[in-house]
């Protein structure tokens, strides 16, 4: 026998058990797109491997270690895409959309991949929902954004136990001060650091920050924190993006040590984390990205954006729905030959009704073919036998009360409609 050829480590196949939950989600998500027009953008999965070192920066974690980056038969460097906000900021500059002038408010979704190691919550092909508003700088544009997020996650999927953490990284102008006062601290206290923050000391500061090893956190707590640096105009941005949270009643934690993985950032960075997740909580991140055009090659374009990572909110949010809003199923028994066709025309007509309805074809008896229905979790049958076929009235069956009541076939339709209806409130 050959052997079985199975799926590449970190991926995984959705199988319809669980799809019902991602189009759930997604579904949720292009509405709240919607009502704050957003335009749906895709970009290609396969990217220019220089679109995310000059970008997500060389230094970073996601570049030096986790992208699938090979060498086409040209010999040019591909990469897959580990996220999408250099994707939409180059197809911005590529298709010269700022010659529009205005505000571009852009929504994507789609796999994204990291060559992590797995685990629950973190795959090697995981999937993100993320918007992007390019062209300005304003700091409602954060607030804007974040309410739409906070709609999303909190008001429409009922995320439980979540936390906005929100922070401000400065500017090119403030920050290289508190780099080097960063560094300067560092250099005191990173023999008792783990060897990675020891090498980030030197190369990436501000990366140490971030780490996540227990022993660290003690000594990460006592290093100088970023809000004491912001310049004036940074420090205003930050203020008016708390003050604009404050007023659309939206809680928060200012969190001064998220710098989070990505080199584009300034100002506004955050993340929102679950209760409801393991050990990779962050359910969503983003921030302020203006510079980020520029050093694509465009021109001065601010942008603020977000993901979500949509494996982990299906997680959180299968553990609320379970099987709630599953849509109805109406399967149709037929039971001897001369029934089928009349099965075959009754079931055509649900559909034309848009009502989801399963017919098989194999002849079965009346006993296996409602053991068919139960193992589908339908929730009517209509049952069509050789009496049924000459009285013009179906019996249909409600599978989990087991009540069966004799139907006019011209009723149907709206007979299962109105009781579905009455089932669903
Ligand atoms: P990120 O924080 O790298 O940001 O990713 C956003 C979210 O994607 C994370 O909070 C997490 O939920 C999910 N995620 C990341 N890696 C994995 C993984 N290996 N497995 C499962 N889920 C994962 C970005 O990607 C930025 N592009 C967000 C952004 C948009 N900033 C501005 N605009």
């Amino acid at each position: 026998m050959p052997e079985i050829v199975r799926s590449v480590k970190g991926t995984r196949d959705l199988l319809p058990e669980e799809i019902r939950l991602w189009q759930k989600v997604e579904e949720e998500a292009r509405a709240a797109f919607r009502a704050y027009n957003f335009m749906e953008i895709r970009t290609p999965v396969l990217e220019h491997t220089s679109l995310f070192a000059r970008s997500v920066g060389a230094d970073t974690d996601i570049v030096s270690k986790e992208m699938f980056t090979f060498e086409d038969r040209d010999g040019e460097s591909l990469t897959l895409r580990p996220e999408a906000t250099a994707s939409v900021v180059r197809a911005y500059i590529e298709h010269r959309l700022f010659n529009e002038g205005g505000i571009h408010k852009l929504f994507y979704l789609g796999p994204m991949f990291r060559r992590e190691r797995p685990q629950k919550g973190r795959y090697r092909q995981f999937y993100q929902i993320g918007a992007e508003v390019l062209g300005s700088d304003e700091p409602e544009t954060d607030v804007d954004a974040l309410e739409m997020l906070h709609a999303l996650l909190v008001m429409r999927l009922r995320l439980r136990d979540s936390r906005l953490l929100v922070n401000s990284v400065g500017c090119p102008r403030c920050r290289p001060s508190y780099v080097s006062a960063l560094r300067h601290a560092l250099e005191n206290v990173k023999d008792r650091l783990c060897a990675d923050c020891q090498r980030r000391s030197q190369t990436n500061p501000l990366r140490v920050l971030d780490c996540k090893v227990e022993a660290d956190q003690p000594i990460i707590a006592t290093l100088p924190t970023i809000l004491d640096y912001l310049c004036v105009e940074c420090r205003e941005h930050f203020d008016a993006v708390k003050r604009g949270l404050d007023e659309r009643a939206i809680e928060y934690q200012v969190t001064p040590r998220l710098v989070r993985g990505l080199d584009y950032y300034v100002r506004t960075t955050f993340e929102i984390t679950s209760g409801a997740l393991g050990a990779q909580n962050a359910v969503a991140g983003g921030g302020r990205y203006d510079g980020l055009a520029e050093l694509l090659g465009g021109p001065q374009a601010p942008g603020f954006g977000f993901a979500i990572g949509e494996d982990r909110l299906v997680l959180a949010y299968g553990a609320v729905e379970d099987r709630a809003g599953a849509e109805d199923l109406i399967y149709i028994a037929w039971l001897e030959e001369s029934s089928l066709r009349p099965a075959a025309e009754l079931a055509r007509e649900l559909r034309q009704e848009n009502l989801r309805v399963e017919l098989l074809f194999h002849p079965m008896k009346f006993k296996k073919s409602l053991a068919a229905a139960s193992k589908m979790t339908a929730t009517f049958s209509v049952i069509i036998g050789p009496n049924e076929a000459s009285t013009g009235r179906f019996a249909v069956k409600n599978m989990s009360t087991g009540e069966q009541e004799p139907v006019e076939r011209a009723r149907i339709a709206d007979y299962l409609r109105a009781k579905l209806k009455e089932l669903n409130h």
